[in-house]
């Protein structure tokens, strides 16, 4: 009666390896395949920020999907194998990595506000900067020194991590130029994938609006989760201006969201 198998164990069924802030991760169907569920759940300076956002999981859940794809496709590797359905893929089991590696093309945020930089500023080069993932500790940046020293990754890993990021941040900022988008800055985690007897550093969790900081070229609209952050609404119909823009979502469709409005900046 193998017809009457389900593809999958349906959900409730499913063992929960792990539930973050905004996605949760089930054991997938085969060893050393897991399944990522994006929630609708947005949050902000370390949760004390929270909200349900109807639409957000599926279009991050697509617009991750087409990045990590994508970077298979050009040779950098990472834990993606394939999206399942609306809100889920299939990834690789990797083990974290616990850094946040911050990729900065502008001054914005963190960085504008800590060193007094105007908002919108060009770098004089990409910034790569390292933050300790505990949220007890509310994600502290630590330098590559705390990094080795503590163990969390090696120094040949530190390169490994390092290089990944450029090629990412080369890559995210050619793809959304294209669509005239200006890729301000973004986050990344990494993690380490056991082949037979050899480990190597992939890219991991996910590469989505919640991650970057987006601007439109013109306007400088912003098209990320700044719009959670700073209370600006538009938030699904921004990340579906991306998606619309990367060619994910047909022209007009906006999922679950509560009809179009314009993204205008209101600061
Ligand atoms: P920051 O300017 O607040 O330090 O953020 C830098 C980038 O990292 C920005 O694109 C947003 C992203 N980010 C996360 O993805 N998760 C986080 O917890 C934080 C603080 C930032």
């Amino acid at each position: 009666m193998d017809f009457l198998k389900p593809r999958y164990t349906p959900m409730n069924r499913r063992r929960r390896i792990y539930e973050g802030k905004a996605k949760v991760l089930y054991e997938g169907p085969e060893p050393g395949t897991l399944i990522q569920h994006f929630k609708d759940d947005a949050t902000a300076f370390n949760a004390k920020k929270h909200e349900v956002i109807d639409g957000k999981g599926v279009l991050n859940n697509r617009i991750s999907e087409f990045v990590f794809q994508n970077l298979n496709d050009i040779g950098v590797p990472t834990h993606f194998i394939r999206r399942l359905n609306m809100r889920e893929q299939l990834i690789r089991e990797v083990e974290i990595i616990p850094l946040e590696v911050v990729v900065r093309n502008v001054a914005a945020g963190s960085l504008a506000q800590k060193l007094g930089i105007e908002e919108g500023t060009q770098l004089p080069r990409s910034i790569i900067e390292f933050y300790y993932k505990n949220d007890a500790l509310n994600d502290p940046m630590v330098s590559e020194e705390h990094v080795t020293a503590f163990g969390w990754a090696s120094p040949q890993e530190i390169d490994d991590i390092m290089a990944l990021a450029i090629r990412v941040n080369d890559f995210l900022s050619g793809l959304f130029l294209g669509v005239g988008i200006r890729l301000v800055d973004f986050k990344m985690e990494c993690g380490r994938l056991w082949e037979n007897d050899t480990v190597r550093i992939v890219v991991a969790d996910e590469i989505s609006p919640d991650s970057c900081r987006l601007w439109d070229i013109k306007s400088n609209d912003k098209l990320d989760k700044d719009r959670f952050r700073r209370d600006m609404g538009g938030l699904v119909e921004a990340y579906s201006e991306v998606a619309r823009r990367l060619g994910i979502l047909p022209e007009q469709e906006t999922p679950n969201g509560r009809g179009p409005v314009l993204v205008t900046s209101k600061d």
